[in-house]
This record gives structure tokens, C-alpha cells and sequence, in this order.
């Protein structure tokens, strides 16, 4: 089955997880997209939705779906998104395309983390996938001299500017043994907005796609 099957699939078996009429937080990447085009068949039963990056409101807005301002919104049900890596913890990596931030606070806001992925996402160990930082442009060298120093890679995403007007620098080499303590650590930076590690946030169950089907997962 070709991946993007997978990701079709998953993302047909989140609707199942919409309350109607509330809100829904909707996510950001391939995967988010395909749910974003199953959500419009069902438009009619929720009451809004609240989009994680400018991308996937006008995505949203296309398909005829009313798009809130967060800070009109006081709960959140549930929130689809996908991720660029997850464990069995269920904790991710996400922010590949650049909406990290964005992608954190709607989640902070959210009762319910729906992560949709195809099995590919499905990790032992977080951090083969390079970790995103949202970086504030004039601390950019200071963050790369702290990343380097805690034993990071980073490389700083070329041509790429965020929803937020700030940089993303992708860091390899980093041992993700405890994502919650490098996730907090990380934060201290002095200059970064956020980091893709959602450890403190897990998603709150997976959908994952394979060959044989969707399979959901909770947290171990
Ligand atoms: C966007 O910034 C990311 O966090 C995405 O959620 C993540 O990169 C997954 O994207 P795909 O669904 O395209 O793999």
C-alpha cells in the first residue's frame, strides 16, 4: 500500500473522533491535509475549526470550513495532527513543516490529541528525524553556539521563514533518552520559541496506518 493510502486511511478514521458541534484543532503537513479534506464532508456538524498555520487555514477555508481565532476559543475537544516521528509513549517529534509553534499551543489547548501517522512514524527512539527549533532571527547564532555546545547539529532550514516570521534550525546528533527533560531544556534557550519535541504534550492516541489496517494506539 502506498503511503499516501496509509495516510488517507488515517486520517478518514480521525473523523470518528470529532465531537459534534464543537470545535476541532487541525494540524499541519500531508497527512493533516488529507483529514482536513475528510473534515469537509462533515462540515456541517461541527461549529468551526482552529488552524495551526496559515497553510492549513487556507486549506480549511477552501473546503468551506469556518476558521476561529484561537483566542476566540476557550476549549477544544480534540486535535488532529500528524507527527514526523512517534514512540510508544506517544510522544513525537512534529514540525517538519515548520508549524511547531502554532502546532503547541492548539494542542495545549485541546482535550484530546488525535496524532495520525502512517507506520512509517512508529519509532523505538525519537530524534532520527532531525529536531526542529523555532528560532527568533537575531539569536540565531547564540542558539546554534547552545545547540552545538549540549551536543547537537543543528543546520539552520534555508529559505524558510515561520507562520511567526522567526527561523527553523534542524538539529541531528541529539540523545533523546528523556524528551521531556531535553524538551524543557531546550526552552531555556535563550531565543527559541519552541522546540518539535512534544513530550510534556504527548498525543493522547494514535492512529497509525499499515498494510493490515489502522491501528490505534494509547500510550505505554
Ligand atoms: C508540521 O510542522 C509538522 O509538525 C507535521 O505535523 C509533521 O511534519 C508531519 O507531516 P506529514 O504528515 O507531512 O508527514
Amino acid at each position: 500500500m502506498i503511503q499516501d493510502e496509509l495516510k488517507r486511511n488515517v486520517a478518514r478514521a480521525a473523523i470518528a473522533h470529532i465531537v459534534a458541534g464543537e470545535i476541532v484543532g487541525v494540524g499541519t503537513g500531508s497527512t493533516a491535509n488529507f483529514f482536513i479534506d475528510e473534515l469537509a464532508a462533515i462540515r456541517h456538524l461541527i461549529r468551526g475549526a482552529v488552524a495551526s498555520s496559515e497553510g492549513t487555514r487556507r486549506r480549511l477555508e477552501g473546503h468551506g470550513i469556518a476558521v476561529l481565532d484561537l483566542n476566540e476559543v476557550e476549549r477544544i475537544p480534540v486535535y488532529v495532527d500528524g507527527a514526523d516521528e512517534i514512540n510508544a509513549a506517544l510522544q513525537m517529534i512534529k514540525g517538519g513543516g515548520g508549524a511547531l509553534t502554532r502546532e503547541k499551543i492548539v494542542a495545549a489547548v485541546s482535550g484530546k490529541f488525535v496524532c495520525i501517522a502512517d507506520g512509517s512514524k512508529l519509532v523505538p527512539t525519537l530524534g532520527h528525524f532531525p529536531l526542529p527549533v523555532e528560532v527568533i532571527p537575531m539569536a540565531l547564532g547564540h542558539v546554534r553556539r547552545e545547540l552545538t555546545a549540549i551536543g547537537g547539529r543543528p543546520e539552520l532550514r534555508g529559505d524558510f521563514v515561520t507562520d511567526n516570521g522567526n527561523l527553523i534550525v534542524d538539529v541531528r546528533g541529539l540523545e533523546i533518552t528523556d524528551a521531556i527533560a531535553l524538551e524543557t531544556r531546550l526552552n531555556q534557550i535563550v531565543g527559541v520559541v519552541t522546540n518539535g519535541l512534544f513530550a510534556h504534550r504527548p498525543a493522547d492516541v494514535c492512529l497509525l496506518g499499515t498494510a493490515d489496517g489502522v491501528q490505534t494506539l494509547t500510550a505505554k
